[in-house]
């Protein structure tokens, strides 16, 4: 199901047969270095992942991580939306293109139409927490109008994250 569009990309719900560019993208280093382990190794487990993870927080909130595939292509670049996680009260927006589809400004214009939604649909305050050493995912954040607030620590976490809170916190 097509969740949103922009110029050039579809944001859609994840499907089974994404499992191998998932696992592709779950498995890159800079995916490894500045999110994290996700629990999967293998295309087995990516297709798990999306089975038992990505599709049923679309059920249960009505969002969650979509894939971003090229408008004409259909090529799949990376993954984009909200996120509802322990130690956050706000969902927060999440983005991780393939190395294939950085450096095109997708991934600004994808978090731009991830955060437009939410907007529509009253979903607010969106936050995000970020890698501080990450440069070009906190551009990408300063864009949607979020600014650095303060480090903090998620359950289970081995370092400090960056939390970004919209200029003007609304809800
Ligand atoms: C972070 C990520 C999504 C950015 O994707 P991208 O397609 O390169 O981003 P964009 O092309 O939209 O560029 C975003 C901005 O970052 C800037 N940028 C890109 N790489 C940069 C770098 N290494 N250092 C500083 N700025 C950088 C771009 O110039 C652009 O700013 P501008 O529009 O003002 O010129 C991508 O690198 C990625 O998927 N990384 C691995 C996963 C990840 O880190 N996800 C984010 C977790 S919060």
């Amino acid at each position: 199901m097509i969740v949103t569009e922009t110029e050039r990309l579809v944001i859609r719900e994840m499907e089974v047969g994404d499992a191998v560019p998932l696992h592709a993208l779950l498995t890159d280093a800079d995916f490894l270095r500045n999110i994290g382990h996700r629990g999967v190794d293998t295309v087995a487990e990516a297709e798990a992942a999306i089975v038992e993870r990505y599709r049923p927080a679309y059920a249960r909130h009505g969002d969650g991580m979509w894939a971003v595939v090229e408008r004409g292509s259909g090529a799949w670049v990376g993954m984009a939306g909200l996120v509802r996680r322990p130690g956050i009260d706000h969902p927060d927006i999440g983005f991780a293109l393939l190395p294939a589809g950085r450096g095109k400004g997708y991934a600004r214009e994808a978090a731009g139409a991830v955060s437009a939604w939410a907007t529509a649909r009253g979903i607010a305050p969106v936050v995000a927490i970020v890698n501080p050493e990450n440069a070009a995912s906190r551009a990408v954040l300063a864009g949607l109008g979020l600014v650095p607030d303060r480090p903090i620590r998620l359950p289970g976490g081995d370092a400090d994250v960056l939390l970004y809170v919209p200029v003007t916190p609304e809800g």
